[in-house]
């Protein structure tokens, strides 16, 4: 197949992909952007796959025979022997197999930790392409400073990658606890390890070839692969949304340094712009959440203070009945729910968003306030709200809702907790502090949906449940609201 065709393939594929990611920008457009990019990677992964299958050559006139003499090139080649093409297709098929069933079973709460698994994959991919390129360079004796360089990069970037997205996988599932890792010095220990790895890349280029090119590809690998378990394992609860972002920044960039390896155009493009737009996304996190990006980059954040907060008394908290938040409601002429993980748990979006049109019926002027990181991953809340059919002009950003809380009469803390924090705002010790919060304590009365006193994601108890204009609501959020719901 001619490398025009597949390179014309390739730039259509890469359009689709910006075109993806300008629909899932908003949310009226988020479905069509999805669609675009899934059209997007069948076309690149079919146009690929029949590449290989029936080999690629170059120019016009140049006929698949006379390729021998372009072998040197990753862009034409033969067509693959047909154990390949069935080692391929076997793999096609299972990836597919497993991808669709996984799809089907994930809960909305377990996308996360779905996400970081795939991360890992791309980290993986990334290593080994970066090792099977050396072999092959090690078997054509055909080494040069540039191609070194590349590989060299992208098995450093993949192995970060792969081994920080496995413990974001452990920690985002629970199997492993969220505290962070302290290990002394671990900020000086992330700089000496990138550092080590600039010295060991100028060696490689300098001298790729034997046992000491190779020596120097174990080096790096094994140290990449520590430096990811280091970086994210001294992450704390709280900040693992960042990282999150972080690493979906880190395996674009290992894809796009796996497509410099193996000379392939398109994923250049799809790893750029996943790495540049992943690295926005945390860019804006980081931002939200107040803390610095450079310190995020080099994993030395997150930990300070880590159990601070929780032996301290703050005293009684007051529980309320459904029957009494439902009379409160009704007297109340603004209301604002902030949405939080436990809203995602219990599945309450649709009794929700039926509560909030009883509401609306009667008068009340009701809103939502979106914390940035609430819930498990970015945008959770919005999309939970959407599907249950929540009027999107009611639903406002932190930034937008928070001077709003002081002139509110009733707040509803759905399943929220970490993100209503007050210590964040008002207590430098916490390990959440200097990150914004919904600043709900300000309204003239806040109810609490959740099941116990427990503490949220960041492992932090939570002083709003102690203020004299709060009280909890316990129980299933779903439940309690379709409690309210019957009353009203
Ligand atoms: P959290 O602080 O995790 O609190 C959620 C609360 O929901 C819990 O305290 C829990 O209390 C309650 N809950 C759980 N199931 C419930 C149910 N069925 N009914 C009623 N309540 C239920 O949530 P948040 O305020 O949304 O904050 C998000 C946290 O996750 C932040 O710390 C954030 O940094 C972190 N995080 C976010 C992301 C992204 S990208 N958004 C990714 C990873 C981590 P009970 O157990 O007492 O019911």
């Amino acid at each position: 197949m001619s490398v025009s065709l597949i390179n014309g393939s390739y730039i259509v594929a890469g359009l689709l992909f910006i075109l993806a990611l300008a629909g899932l920008s908003r949310h009226e457009s988020s479905m069509r952007g999805n669609i675009l990019g899934a059209i997007g990677m069948a076309l690149a992964i079919f146009f690929v796959v029949l590449g290989v299958m029936l080999g690629t050559y170059e120019g016009a006139g140049t006929e698949p025979s006379d390729m021998a003499a372009h072998t040197a090139q990753a862009t034409v080649s033969q067509a693959a022997p047909p154990w390949a093409i069935g080692i391929i297709v076997v793999a096609l098929a299972a990836g597919a197999v497993a991808g669709v069933l996984r799809a089907k079973r994930v809960e909305m709460t377990g996308m996360p930790e779905l996400i970081a698994l795939f991360h890992s994959f791309v980290g993986a991919a990334a290593v080994l392409v970066g090792w099977v390129t050396y072999f092959e360079m090690a078997v054509s004796g055909h080494f040069d400073g540039l191609h070194s360089g590349e590989l060299f990069i992208g098995v450093f970037i993949g192995a970060v990658t792969f081994t920080g997205s496995i413990i974001a996988y452990l920690k985002l599932s629970a199997r492993m606890p969220s505290k962070p890792l302290m290990l002394p010095a671990h900020n000086l220990l992330n700089l000496a390890a990138i550092a080590a790895f600039l010295v060991l890349t100028v060696l490689f280029v300098l001298m790729p070839e034997g046992m000491a090119g190779l020596g120097l590809l174990v080096a790096v690998t094994v140290l990449a692969l520590l430096l990811g378990l280091h970086l994210v394992a001294s992450i704390g609860g709280g900040d693992m949304p960042v990282v999150i972002s972080m690493l979906n920044s880190y395996s674009g960039w290992a894809a796009a340094a796996s497509g410099f390896t193996l000379d392939n155009n398109l994923l250049i493009i799809t790893g750029a712009l996943v790495g540049s737009s992943g690295a926005y996304l945390s860019f804006i996190m980081c931002k939200a959440m107040n803390r610095n990006f450079i310190s995020v980059i080099a994993g030395g954040f997150g930990g300070e203070g880590a159990a601070s907060g929780e032996e301290k008394d703050y005293g009684e908290h007051r529980e309320v009945s459904a029957a009494e938040a439902a009379d409160m409601l009704a007297n109340s002429t603004s209301v604002i729910i902030t949405p939080g993980y436990g809203m995602a748990v219990a599945q309450a979006q649709s009794a929700v968003a039926d509560h909030t049109a009883k509401l609306r019926a009667k008068g009340v002027r009701v809103r939502f306030g979106i914390h940035p990181v609430a819930g498990r991953l970015p945008g959770h809340m919005n999309v939970l709200l959407a599907e249950a059919k929540v009027p999107y002009d009611i639903v406002l950003e932190m930034d937008e809702i928070n001077d709003d809380f002081a002139d509110t009469d009733m707040v509803l803390v759905i399943g929220a907790n970490d993100t209503v924090n007050p210590a964040a705002a008002e207590d430098p010790s916490s390990p959440i502090a200097g990150m914004p919060v919904l600043e709900v304590w300000n309204a003239g009365q806040v109810i609490v949906f959740k099941r116990s006193m427990a503490t949220g994601y960041a492992g932090v108890q939570n002083p709003l449940f102690f203020k004299d204009n709060a009280a909890m609501l316990f129980g299933d959020a779903k439940e309690r609201v379709e409690d309210i719901v019957r009353v009203l």
